[in-house]
């Protein structure tokens, strides 16, 4: 559908183009949006062929009409409303929690040096907007058994902490001709992510981690 919208009242961030289309045009178009501030990450589509998301990009970056797509290569349930089944269920494969061999009574707080807690930076950031894994040709076209960029530095995020007592079984998991060694570098997904992070190092970093855990 094309819609015109009044700029002069209304804010810049492509999100709030979206709401004022809802509240004043169009009620029935679907989005999903939650925070408004870059920190939910609910509110990812393609904004003019990148991937973003649409409450910190301004209509201001684009130049003419503004055309807004649903993120590539996901089933759409309706409008710009993508089917992440596929991912959460990935997400939930890599068992993204501490793993500790302490039981019952004996659990105790672990401690965390500063210089191990900065090991995480770059990684504890990521909001699984999921802007990396569609922008993701590897991913689009073996999303059912590669896990893709935002899973992966998901992934890594784990493998990188001291606390994680599970991190060769992790490695054993991961493993596998499609789950990791289907990135082929092709950096789209660091390109695109609205918090500048970077999933292809942290790729590159799994590789080399189960290199080191095989021998
Ligand atoms: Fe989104 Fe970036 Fe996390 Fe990928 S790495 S899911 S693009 S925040
Ligand atoms: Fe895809 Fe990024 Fe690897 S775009 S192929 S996950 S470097
Ligand atoms: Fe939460 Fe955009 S609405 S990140």
């Amino acid at each position: 559908d094309t819609y015109e919208v009044d700029m002069d009242n209304c804010p810049s961030k492509v999100l709030d183009i979206l709401n004022k289309i809802k509240n004043e045009i169009d009620p029935t178009i679907a989005y999903r949006r939650s925070c408004a501030h870059g920190v939910c990450g609910s509110c990812a589509m393609n904004v003019d062929g990148v991937n973003t998301l649409s409450c910190i990009k301004s209509h201001t970056d684009v130049k003419g009409d503004l055309n807004i797509y649903p993120l590539p290569h996901l089933r759409v349930i309706k409008d710009l409303i993508g089917d992440l089944s596929v991912l959460y269920k990935q997400y939930e494969s890599i068992q993204p929690w501490l793993k500790t061999d302490q039981t019952g009574q004996e659990k105790k707080e672990i401690i965390q040096s500063q210089k191990d807690r900065s090991k995480l930076d770059g990684y504890y950031e990521c909001i699984l907007c999921a802007c990396c894994s569609t922008s993701c040709p590897s991913y689009w076209w073996n999303s059912d058994k590669y896990l893709g960029p935002a899973v992966l530095l998901q992934s890594y995020r784990w493998l990188q902490d001291s606390r994680d007592e599970a991190k060769s079984e992790r490695l054993k998991e991961l493993d596998d001709t499609f789950k990791v060694y289907r990135c082929h570098t092709i950096m789209n997904c660091t390109q695109t992510c609205p918090k500048g992070l970077n999933p292809a190092k942290a790729i590159a970093g799994i590789k080399t981690m189960i290199a080191t855990n095989r021998t």
